[in-house]
């Protein structure tokens, strides 16, 4: 395991979150995925990795284990940070864990989120 860390750290090193410009909340939402280990999965340059990408995903239908799918907004981000375990996305073998995001910091981070499809 810890060796695993070690690669996904090293590999992750080069790149970093893309050049965009950011409002307040979007920038504060940057900087909670990163203190709070969301890039360790979904990518220092939120391109994916052992989680779905962050770039281009507002507008997307997505496909739930179970036959159900979903278009991502606002409101599936939002429950996708605050409660990762309630719809599992077809494709990925690891459950996002849980967090201490309070909800203001949710928003912050779907403000970035936004942003990133913009
Ligand atoms: C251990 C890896 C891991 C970590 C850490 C992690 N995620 Fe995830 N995340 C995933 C996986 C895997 C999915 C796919 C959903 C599923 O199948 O449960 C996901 C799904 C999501 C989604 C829904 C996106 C979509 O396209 O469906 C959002 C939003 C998200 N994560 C935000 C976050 C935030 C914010 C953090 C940090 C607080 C975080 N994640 C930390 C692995 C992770």
């Amino acid at each position: 395991m810890a060796c695993v860390v070690a690669v996904v750290l090293a590999s992750c090193t080069s790149a970093g979150p893309p050049a965009i410009d950011l409002s307040a909340s979007a920038a504060n939402g940057l900087k909670l995925s990163q203190n709070n280990g969301c890039a360790s999965c979904h990518g220092t340059d939120f391109g994916g990795g052992t989680g779905p990408t962050w770039q281009g995903i507002i507008g997307q239908t997505v496909a739930f284990k179970g036959g159900e799918s979903g278009v991502v907004d606002r409101e599936y981000l939002t429950e996708a940070i605050k409660y990762p375990d309630k719809k599992k996305r077809v494709g990925y073998s690891v459950v996002m864990p849980y967090n201490n995001l309070t909800d203001a910091e949710i928003s912050d981070i779907v403000d970035y989120i936004e942003a990133l499809s913009n």
